[in-house]
């Protein structure tokens, strides 16, 4: 990973009480140090934002899970703008989840409206983790690429180069989120590298180098160390283990 800081965010998705995330955060504040190499990003349910904010150890940023994609204060029943998150304190919020793209059998979120939230957020001085990746009958018929590529373009349409400063790629297989069935290493390896030589070829080289490419799927500490010591994985988007004190071994996992 070189010069690239490792980046692990925790993605609470829509998980605890208000008194069992208070709970969490005393539990993560009475964990070890966390390694000088690696951005530690909270994302928590909107209600329990201020609380982690408040009471969470300074040295993990807080985001949002979503945000609308609403550039002002207006008639937008139920969004919560960009504007917002970073007026309460938050430094990051994950965009295009494919809990978000899927929609809960309502009408999923489109391409272009993942990277529109994309571009308010990083207008409204939030950075994001951008998050992609395939189905199990994409991945099984082989065009994990094409589907990441296509999730990819509208943003890299829309963003100019040097905006992708404040962009992570959080890869998440869809098949492997929640499953239990990680991606192995070499096979995250693989398509992180795809995804960096894609990003090489449509925004530049040097983005292509400086972007952190996160891997999301049942990653946890048992299965940490092997995934982040590929060349390409610079990071992880971390769901169930994050909800535990497994989300440090996930952290003390990095080389
Ligand atoms: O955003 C991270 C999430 O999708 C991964 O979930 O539970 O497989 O770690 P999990």
């Amino acid at each position: 990973v070189g010069e690239r800081k490792y980046l692990i965010g925790g993605n609470w998705k829509s998980n605890g009480t208000y008194d069992e995330n208070a709970e969490r955060i005393k539990v993560f504040n009475g964990l070890g140090p966390i390694p000088d190499n690696v951005e530690v990003v909270l994302c928590v349910p909107y209600l329990h934002i201020p609380l982690c904010l408040t009471s969470l150890r300074d040295d993990i940023e807080v985001g949002g899970q979503d945000c609308g994609s609403n550039v002002k204060d207006g008639a937008y029943t139920g969004e919560i703008g960009a504007h917002m998150l970073k007026d309460i304190g938050c430094t990051w919020v994950i965009v295009g989840h494919s809990e978000r793209r899927e929609g809960f059998g309502m009408a999923g979120e489109p391409e272009g409206l993942c990277a529109e939230k994309c571009k308010v957020a990083l207008d409204k001085g939030l950075k994001v983790m951008f998050a992609i990746g395939e189905k199990k009958e994409e991945r099984e018929s082989g065009v994990t690429m094409e589907v990441c590529a296509k999730q990819l373009e509208p943003l890299a349409k829309l963003l100019k180069p040097e905006e992708w400063a404040n962009v992570a790629i959080a890869y998440e297989p869809v098949w492997a989120i929640g499953t239990g069935l990680t991606a192995t290493p070499e096979m995250a390896q693989a398509t992180h590298a795809d995804i960096r030589k894609w990003m090489k070829d449509n925004v530049s080289e040097d983005v292509a180098k400086a972007i952190r490419i996160q891997y999301g799927g049942s990653m946890k500490g048992a299965n940490a160390e092997e995934l982040l010591k590929q060349p390409d994985i610079d990071g992880g988007l971390i769901g169930g283990a994050s909800l535990k004190d497994d989300f440090f071994n996930v952290i003390n996992g990095v080389p």
